[in-house]
């Protein structure tokens, strides 16, 4: 924790609901009955001027090279660190962010085998920051539900999802105390719910904050099934 500021990070294969949540738990935290919260939404790649550049590169520019790749989103991660997590953080506000360390190191380095290396230049690029919670979303990727009569290559997209939502379980597992693993295949208010209460019991945890009520929705759900 930075500064009486709170870090949640959501990570999850793609998907998996991370906006809809991102979206009904940054209401909550702004309207919880123990104390509304200031509530920075950001998200990586893209959460700054620079990284719009960056996300428009990787993923809407010409192939990057992986290495390239993984570069461009380390520099992405310590620009955005700098000078929009930490400055929110100094000042006491809750940093929910979509991605952060974790999706380069199951993107790059798991999905596309580039190794430890992944986590340590983001890990320069930051100074070592770190999130307070990191919620999972976990789900089936859809393709492994729908999966029938696949072709090769269907096989293989199914496969890399696989890679990925295995990544991110094998990250939650090496520190679960920094990380809240939530079935993402429920309704998304049931979801939210679950979201909610993790989030008031890591707040607790760091104290100042145990008024929470995780049972109060905030808002109602929107979308939900
Ligand atoms: P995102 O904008 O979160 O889109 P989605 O709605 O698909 O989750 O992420 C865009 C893609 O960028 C996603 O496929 C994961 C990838 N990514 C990486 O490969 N490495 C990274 O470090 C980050 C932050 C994202």
């Amino acid at each position: 924790m930075v500064g009486g500021g709170f870090w949640i990070v959501f990570e999850g294969g793609d998907g998996v609901g991370k906006s809809t949540q991102i979206a009904l738990l940054s209401e909550w935290l702004r309207t919880a009955d123990a104390g509304p919260r200031t509530v920075v939404t950001t998200r990586e790649p893209g959460g700054t001027d620079l990284g719009r550049e960056l996300r428009q590169a990787v993923m809407h520019g010409e192939h990057v090279e992986p290495h390239a790749e993984a570069l461009l989103y380390a520099a992405d991660r310590g620009h955005h660190v700098a000078t929009v997590v930490r400055p929110a953080l100094e000042r006491g506000e809750v940093v929910v962010q979509d991605r952060y360390l974790d999706s380069s190191v199951v993107y790059q380095g798991v999905a596309r085998g580039l190794g430890d290396m992944v986590e340590r230049i983001s890990l320069w690029a930051t100074e070592g920051a770190l999130p307070d919670l990191t919620v999972v979303l976990d789900m089936e990727p859809l393709a492994e539900r729908m999966a029938r009569d696949l072709d090769r290559v269907e096989r293989e997209t199914v496969a890399h999802a696989a890679r990925i939502r295995q990544g991110f379980l094998d990250r939650a597992k090496l520190a679960p105390q920094r990380y809240a693993v939530v079935d993402a295949s429920r309704p998304i208010a049931d979801v939210a719910a679950d979201v909610r209460s993790r989030v008031a019991a890591a707040l607790q945890r760091v104290g100042g904050t145990s008024g929470f009520d995780a049972d109060s929705p905030g808002v109602e759900p929107w979308g939900t099934p």
